[in-house]
């Protein structure tokens, strides 16, 4: 096992009630907030009233239209609003995407500069205004992590920014919101989750503690996932999925474990950058074709252990049949869910793919220390086998 360190100060509060305890969460940290949400979800569901209730004596400054793929131009607009109007901490109400935005923008409060700098440079981040997350949809796991991912459409980049002190306080969590999503947020998000597990469940180095921990998650989307696209109320399936999310970017899943590069976001987060697509719809394609990429003798005891262990295949079938059959299970699973098979359904066409293989290298962790170790060509085959 190797060294690790875990670090999760969020104060993560599951269940119906949580937002009784925002207003005494929030107490020490100031009266001025300022209130974070995306395209209108939340105002038609009437959590966003609920949120405000939950806040008495709080002056509530709202910031809507956060995009999905969250924009820098949102960000400096909003870092804008909160000098205005000096407000002593964010409440994020939203998915991944507005969640995401919030901690750029508590960053970007206390740095003299374009937000633009932190994402590109993560020694630059140093105060950050207080930050608290209201989750309205299973995915991303931003809810319980210290990181954000920004689009900067002016240079066509989708990049993440991370910090210790961008851990939200804490994050009100209540399944019941997300039964609102449509299906295909909901398929979206499961595939994302599914993807956070495998980017740190596929390395050369992992213990029986950490596989258990993604096997159990895995499981959890794969029962839950087809229920809550069934049935959009079913708050059992809801309930497994937002404990899956939060728990599935956190570092927990990787206690122990060889380092990760995340091929599968590398390349991922360039097709949103160029194209805008849902994130987890461009996981769905791409994660079977990575897994095609890299199953070879060395890597298929691990492919046959996640079909045995998460699919229910037979061990006597064999490992490399077993490692065949389990990537087609996955890619089986995407698909059931409604989720596309191929980025042409996506409408991503090859006219970028030479400039997205490029900024993988450039910008992303080297994906030499990947499960099976990826190059330039590597990131090209894998996108051309996804049209
Ligand atoms: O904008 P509104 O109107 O709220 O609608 C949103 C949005 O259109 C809707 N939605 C959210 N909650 C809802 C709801 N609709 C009805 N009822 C609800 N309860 O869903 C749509 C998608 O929302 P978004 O926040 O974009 O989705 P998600 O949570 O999947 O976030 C995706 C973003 O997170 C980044 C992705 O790259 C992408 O930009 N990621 C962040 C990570 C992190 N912080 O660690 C890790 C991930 O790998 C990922 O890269
Ligand atoms: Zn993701």
């Amino acid at each position: 096992m190797r060294s690790f360190e875990l670090f999760l100060p969020t104060r993560l509060i599951y269940g119906a009630d949580c937002l009784e305890k925002l207003s005494s969460a929030t107490a020490a940290y100031g009266r001025k907030a300022l209130v974070l949400y995306g395209g209108g979800s939340v105002v038609r569901s009437g959590l966003l009233d609920r949120v405000k209730a939950a806040l008495p004596g709080v002056e509530c400054v709202d910031f809507a239209g956060i995009e999905p793929n969250p924009r820098i131009e949102s960000v400096r607009r909003a870092v804008k609003v909160c000098r205005d109007e000096s407000v002593d901490f964010i409440v994020a109400v939203g998915g991944g995407s507005v969640l995401d935005a919030s901690k750029a923008i508590a960053a970007g409060f206390y740095y003299d500069g374009d937000a633009w700098d932190l994402v590109l440079d993560h020694s630059k981040i140093g105060r950050a205004l207080p930050i608290f997350a209201v989750l309205t949809l299973a995915a991303t796991g931003s809810e319980y992590d210290g990181a954000g991912v920004i689009t900067n459409e002016a240079t066509q980049e989708k990049l993440h920014l991370g910090a210790p002190n961008l851990f939200p306080v804490a994050s009100f969590c209540d399944p019941s919101v997300s039964t609102t999503v449509p299906a295909w947020h909901t398929a979206a998000g499961a595939a994302d989750i599914v993807s956070h597990v495998f980017e740190q469940y596929f390395v050369s180095e992992t213990n029986e503690v950490s596989d258990g921990f993604c096997e159990a998650v895995l499981r959890a989307v794969v029962h839950n996932a087809p229920k809550a696209v069934a049935d959009p109320n079913d708050l059992d399936a809801r309930s497994a999925l937002m404990l899956a999310s939060s728990f599935g970017c956190c570092g927990l899943l990787a206690v122990g474990n060889s380092p990760s590069p995340w091929p599968c976001h590398g390349i991922e987060h360039e097709i949103s950058a160029f194209h805008d697509v849902t994130h987890g719809a461009g996981l769905a394609v791409i994660t079977p074709h990575w897994m095609r990429y890299t199953l070879n003798a060395e890597t298929a005891p691990k492919f046959a252990q996640l079909g045995v262990n998460v699919f229910g295949l037979d061990p006597k079938a064999g490992v490399e049949a077993n490692a065949r059959k389990a990537i087609e299970c996955t890619a089986e699973f995407f698909a059931s869910i409604g989720l596309p098979r191929t980025l042409a359904e996506l409408k991503v066409t090859d006219e970028h793919f030479e400039e997205m293989a490029e900024h993988v290298e450039k910008f992303w962790y080297p994906l030499a220390n990947a499960f099976r170790p990826i190059d330039r060509a590597g990131v090209l085959e894998i996108l051309r086998a996804s049209l």
